[in-house]
C-alpha cells in the first residue's frame, strides 16, 4: 500500500517534499513510509534525502493534564460558588498538584485566596492548557509563546523528527519488479526463467550468526594453561572436592591452628556436615606431633594441638589442599618423580570489590624429586611463565607456612610499563614432607597463581566482577577473542 503510493506519486510528481506530509495527508503511518523509502532508496528506484524537524511530544506530566485537565482548572471546578476552605480544598485535590494549582490560578486572576476562604473571582474558565496539549498530541502546530510556556512548566520536551524529501532514482519504475532468487524446476521447466529477472548474488552479505555454546573466557585461557602444563610433561591432580577438612587445608601443610588465616572471617566452614569422617590416623599423629614438639630436625611450634580443630569441613582456601593429598598418597609407594599441576576454584571469606571475590581460580604446579633446590625452582618458573608470555621476572623473599624458602614472583609487563606480582612459590617445608612418608632427600618445589588475573589483563578487563559472577554481560561472553597464550 505504502510502497504503491510513493511510487504512483512519483510516476506524475517531481518529488515528494516531506515524508511527513506525505503520510499524514494519505493516512498512512509514517513508520510504514520510511521502511518503504529507505527500501526503495537501496534498490535505487528513488534518490531520498534526510530531513530533520523539531517538534515538541507530551511529558508525563503533560500526558496526565491532556486527559484530565490542567491543575488550575481542576482546582477552580473544586471551589463552589460559596467559597471553600483551604484546608477543605486540599482535600479534594491529589497533592501532587495542589501548588502548581494554586499558583497558577491565582495568576490567572481566577481565585480569591483569602486568609479563610478561598472564593471563586469569575464564572467560568477555559481549559486552554488542555486544548494546547491536545494540540500538540495530534501534531498542530500552536504558537510560540504558548510552546514556551508549556515547556516552562516541563509539559513538553522537544523531539527530532526524522523523514525524507524523495525524487526519482536511476532505477525508478512505478512498480517494482519481482526478481526471483532461485532457478527452480518449475520456472526452468516452463521455460519462465527466460524472461525472468533474477537477482544478483550479494558477496558480501553476512551470513547468519551462528547458534551455540560459548567458552567464558576463564575456561579458554584454562585451557591454554592445561595445554602448557601438559607439554612440560605435567599430570593433573583430581580436584573434584570443593568441600576439604581443616586438616589437608591447613594441618597437613603444617598451617598453625591458630593461624589468622584459620579465623571464619578468612575462611567458609562447613555447618553440615561440619566435621570430616575420616582421616588416616597414624599420619594424623605424626602431624599432630610435628605442630607441638617437631621432629625432623624442627622445634614445632610448640602449642596443643587440637584434633577437632582438624576435623572441621570448610571450602578449600587454595588448591594447595589437594597438593598435600597427592604428595601423602605418593609417599605410600615406592617413590618415583611426579610433576602434578591443577586448576581450579577455591573460596575466601573475604570483602567484595573490583579485585576480589569469595571465590577465585587457582593455577598450582608442583614438581617432587629427589635433591631439588631453589635453582630448580627459579628455572622452571622461568620455563612456565616464558610459556605464557611473560620472559623478564624477579623473585622477592616472602612467607607460607608450609615452604621455605618461599618466593613472590614478579613479570614486567610492557603495557603497564611496571613489576607485576604473578604468584607465589616455595620449597615445601620438611615438616610437611616428612611426616608424609616421603624419603628424606625429596624435595618439592611448589607455585601457585590465579587464573583471574592473567584473564584480566589478556581481555583487558578491569572489575572482576564484569568477569564472574551474576552481573557478568553474556554477550560479551559470546563475543570474546580466543586466547593464544605467550603469542603477541
Ligand atoms: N597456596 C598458595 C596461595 O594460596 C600458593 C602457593 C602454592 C605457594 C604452592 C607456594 C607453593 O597463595
Amino acid at each position: 500500500m505504502a510502497e504503491e503510493a510513493v511510487l504512483g506519486y512519483l510516476e506524475k510528481n517531481e518529488e515528494i517534499r516531506d515524508s511527513g506530509e506525505f503520510a499524514t495527508e494519505r493516512g498512512i503511518d509514517h513508520n510504514e513510509i520510511v521502511n518503504v523509502i529507505k527500501s526503495l532508496h537501496g534498490f535505487r528506484y528513488v534518490d531520498a534525502q534526510d530531513i530533520k524537524r523539531e517538534t515538541w511530544v507530551l511529558t508525563d506530566e503533560g500526558k496526565t493534564y491532556a486527559t484530565v485537565g490542567s491543575p488550575e482548572v481542576q482546582l477552580f471546578l473544586a471551589i463552589p460558588p460559596e467559597g471553600i476552605s483551604k484546608d477543605e480544598l486540599q482535600k479534594k485535590l491529589d497533592p501532587s498538584v495542589f501548588k502548581i494549582a494554586c499558583a497558577q490560578a491565582a495568576k490567572n486572576k481566577w481565585v480569591e485566596m483569602g486568609k479563610q476562604l478561598i472564593t471563586r473571582k469569575v464564572q467560568h474558565v477555559d481549559d486552554k492548557v488542555k486544548e494546547l496539549l491536545l494540540k500538540i498530541q495530534q501534531g498542530l502546530n500552536i504558537g510560540s509563546d504558548e510552546i514556551k510556556s508549556l515547556k516552562a512548566r516541563k509539559l513538553i520536551v522537544p523531539q527530532t523528527w526524522k523523514g525524507y524529501s524523495l525524487k526519482r532514482g536511476p532505477n525508478y519504475a512505478p512498480k517494482r519488479k519481482k526478481v526471483v532468487t532461485d532457478l527452480t524446476r518449475e520456472n526452468f521447466q516452463s521455460g519462465e526463467w527466460k524472461e525472468t529477472e533474477f537477482k544478483e548474488y550479494n558477496y558480501s552479505a553476512k551470513g547468519q550468526p551462528l547458534e551455540g555454546g560459548n567458552l567464558h573466557p576463564l575456561l579458554k585461557v584454562r585451557s591454554q594453561l592445561k595445554q602448557i602444563f601438559l607439554c612440560m610433561g605435567f599430570e593433573e591432580m583430581p580436584t573434584n572436592n570443593f568441600v576439604e577438612s581443616s586438616f589437608w587445608n591447613f594441618d597437613a601443610l603444617f598451617q598453625p591452628q591458630q593461624h589468622p588465616a584459620r579465623d571464619s572471617h578468612d575462611t567458609f566452614f562447613l555447618e553440615t556436615p561440619s566435621t570430616t569422617k575420616t582421616l588416616p590416623e597414624d599420619y594424623v599423629q605424626r602431624v599432630k606431633q610435628v605442630h607441638e614438639s617437631g621432629g625432623y630436625g624442627s622445634r614445632g611450634y610448640v602449642y596443643e594441638w587440637k584434633r577437632e580443630e582438624a576435623n572441621k569441613n570448610l571450602l578449600r582456601t587454595h588448591t594447595t589442599a589437594v597438593s598435600s593429598r597427592m604428595l601423602y598418597q605418593l609417599a605410600q609407594k615406592p617413590f618415583a618423580p611426579k610433576k602434578y599441576f591443577s586448576i581450579d576454584r577455591v573460596f575466601r571469606n573475604e570483602a567484595v570489590d573490583r579485585t576480589h571475590l569469595a571465590e577465585f581460580h587457582q593455577i598450582e604446579g608442583l614438581v617432587c624429586d629427589r635433591g631439588l633446590t631453589l635453582c630448580d625452582l627459579i628455572g622452571v618458573l622461568h620455563d612456565f611463565f616464558a610459556r605464557l608470555g611473560m620472559t623478564k621476572l624477579k623473585f622477592k623473599p616472602a612467607y607460607n607456612p608450609y615452604t621455605e624458602p618461599s618466593m613472590e614472583i614478579f613479570s614486567y609487563h610492557e603495557g603497564f610499563k611496571k613489576w607485576v606480582e604473578v604468584g607465589n612459590s616455595g620449597m615445601f617445608r620438611p615438616e610437611m614432607l616428612q611426616p608424609m612418608g616421603l624419603p628424606e632427600d625429596v624435595q618439592v618445589i611448589a607455585w601457585g597463581l590465579s587464573l583471574e588475573r592473567p584473564t584480566m589483563i589478556m581481555y583487558g578487563i578491569d572489575n572482576i566482577r564484569d568477569l564472574f559472577g551474576p552481573k557478568v554481560d553474556l554477550g560479551l561472553i559470546k563475543k570474546n577473542a580466543i586466547c593464544r597464550l605467550g603469542i603477541d
